[in-house]
């Protein structure tokens, strides 16, 4: 009877989600957006880290995660692309979990998935193990199940008209603390409410597929490109809390960078910080098409946004929901 009541009392926190301590959100604003020896370390990893260089890896991205779904017999398949915001939280879109909109009342009333359908998959340049295995990469493939999932109450998505990024952001609570190293470590949140600036150099990094790329080979490796913050330019969109995005290059976030984390530097730090979520945009299979055709014909290739929600706009659903919170007087 003891030891049942002490499995209880010991069992509660659990249950009721495993935000950061006060403690823990001070460590994670002290040592985020950079890797700091110690923190959080993985046993023996500085000791690998000098191997890494030694073969002919494409650089992982420490606070990228390859979202999957699991099925009954366990396997698993790439769905999305998430950040790491602190050892055991993932920030991403709410529309992986293919949620049932209600229009009307502005809410959702059913997603298709939840956290036990889901797995991530850190510390890899490929979303799949095969994608690595045909580049003769050594990635391994270790995966972390989801306890929790906090989605963001009033997100709606393309069903509902001009709420497609909307509050699309979502928490994934693991079941266990992610190692830190070199190769794997947590991007900062912004401290304020302030909105992305024009001028910000952005960059997104998603495990999404490249249409461009005939073999799509390139499919499921992690990827990245600049882009820009730019003036919405589709008259039917909800801009609360979301923002678009350009890249000069005209490329384009494809099917699996949803959730994918736009990033910069912190302003005269080290850091890097998660500014967006890949929310949504043009088809790029479309987009590639009309390119071609507009080449062909020496015409002007059109620039597609891709939208973003807006991370700032956020803090106070992401503190709620994990204890990623603003820390006062930050040095
Ligand atoms: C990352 O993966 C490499 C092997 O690909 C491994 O040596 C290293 O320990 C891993 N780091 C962490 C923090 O899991
Ligand atoms: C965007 O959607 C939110 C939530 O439904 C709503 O409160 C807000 O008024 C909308 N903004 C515009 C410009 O329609
Ligand atoms: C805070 O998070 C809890 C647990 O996810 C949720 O039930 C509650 O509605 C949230 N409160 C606010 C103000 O967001």
């Amino acid at each position: 009877m003891l030891l049942s009541l002490a499995f209880l009392l010991f069992a509660t926190p659990t249950a009721l989600g495993k935000k950061l301590t006060d403690e823990e959100n001070e460590n994670r604003e002290k040592f985020c957006g950079r890797y700091v020896p110690g923190y959080q370390s993985a046993a023996g990893e500085e000791d690998q880290f000098k191997s890494l260089y030694g073969r002919p890896v494409e650089e992982v991205v420490p606070w990228a995660v390859a979202i999957h779904l699991l099925d009954d017999q366990g396997r698993s398949s790439f769905r999305g692309t998430g950040t790491l915001i602190s050892p055991r939280h993932v920030l991403t879109a709410t529309h992986l979990l293919e949620p049932e909109p209600d229009c009307k009342r502005g809410k959702i009333v059913g997603v298709k998935f939840s956290a036990k359908d889901f797995a991530v998959v850190m510390n890899v340049t490929c979303a799949v193990r095969a994608a690595c295995e045909k580049l003769g990469r050594q990635d391994q493939f270790v995966i972390h199940t989801v306890a929790n999932i906090y989605s963001f109450p009033g997100f709606l998505g393309a069903k509902c008209p001009s709420m497609i990024a909307y509050g699309d952001i979502s928490i994934f609570e693991l079941e266990n603390d992610i190692p830190f190293g070199p190769t794997v470590y947590p991007a900062c949140v912004p401290r304020t409410s302030d909105p992305v600036g024009l001028e910000d150099k952005l960059n997104i990094f998603g495990f999404g597929s490249d249409p461009a790329d005939k073999e799509w080979q390139r499919s499921g490796i992690m990827k990245t490109f600049p882009s820009m913050k730019k003036e919405c330019t589709s008259g039917d969109l909800n801009t609360t809390g979301v923002f678009c995005s350009e890249s000069a290059k005209k490329e384009l976030a494809c099917s699996g960078d949803s959730g994918s984390g736009i990033v910069r530097k912190r302003p005269g730090k080290p850091t890097v910080e998660v500014v967006g979520i890949l929310s949504g945009g043009r088809n790029c299979i479309d987009l590639l098409k009309e390119h071609e055709i507009q080449q062909r014909y020496g015409r002007l290739m059109t620039t597609a946004q891709d939208y973003l929600v807006e991370v700032s706009y956020f803090l106070t659903f992401i503190c709620n929901a994990s204890g990623v919170c603003p820390v006062e007087n930050e040095a």
